[in-house]
């Protein structure tokens, strides 16, 4: 990874530039550029932003699950197409990861799509990077999705852990 990048917790300053980054992504469900400001606003102690010089370029954004506080969700993970295939994503989820793991995080979930062959990429190499089991199980089927017309892919759970630093 380039030493160019700084990673930090978002700020309400960010939320903008994170709903940017989803909506350019052409891949990611887009909410509301409010649940970003929200979330950077409320959720910066379990999400990461990476810029480089001084501009937003990725991010992740998730939660410590409320009923398994030993669990971070990873809600949305992204980087920008011209700064993808640097193990940005990747780095992203390493600092945030050991974050929460000094805070008695044991596991990350999160859910992808069977086409998705980038997420699944950077997921798998993560839990290989923590020498972590991977575990795949069926969450949301297409039928579980509002009628809007357009017909959304499945999205299966990925638990990974138990996670541990070296
Ligand atoms: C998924 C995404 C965040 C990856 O970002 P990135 O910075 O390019 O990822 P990295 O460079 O850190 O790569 C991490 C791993 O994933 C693999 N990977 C990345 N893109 C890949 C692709 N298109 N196909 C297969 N594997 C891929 C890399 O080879 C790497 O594995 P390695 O460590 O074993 O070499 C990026 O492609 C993206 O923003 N996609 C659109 C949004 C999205 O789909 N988000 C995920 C769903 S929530």
């Amino acid at each position: 990874m380039s030493g160019k990048h700084l990673i930090e917790s978002p700020a309400k300053a960010d939320g903008a530039e994170l709903w940017r980054i989803a909506r350019d992504s052409k891949k990611l469900d887009l909410n509301s550029p409010y649940a970003y400001l929200l979330w950077c606003h409320d959720f910066a102690d379990t999400s990461v932003v990476a810029k480089v010089d001084g501009q937003a370029v990725g991010f992740v954004i998730g939660y410590r699950r409320p009923s398994a506080p030993d669990t971070a969700v990873v809600w949305q993970v992204a980087v920008d197409s011209s700064q993808r295939g640097k193990g940005l994503a990747g780095a992203l989820l390493d600092a945030l990861f050991t974050r929460l793991v000094r805070r008695d995080v044991r596991y990350l979930e999160t859910t992808i799509t069977p086409d998705n062959k980038a997420s699944i990429g950077l997921f798998s190499s993560f839990a290989e990077r923590w020498g972590a089991a991977l575990e795949r199980f069926d969450l949301f089927a297409p039928g579980d999705f509002p009628d809007d017309g357009e017909q959304h892919e499945p999205e299966d759970l990925y638990r990974i852990g138990p996670l541990n630093l070296k």
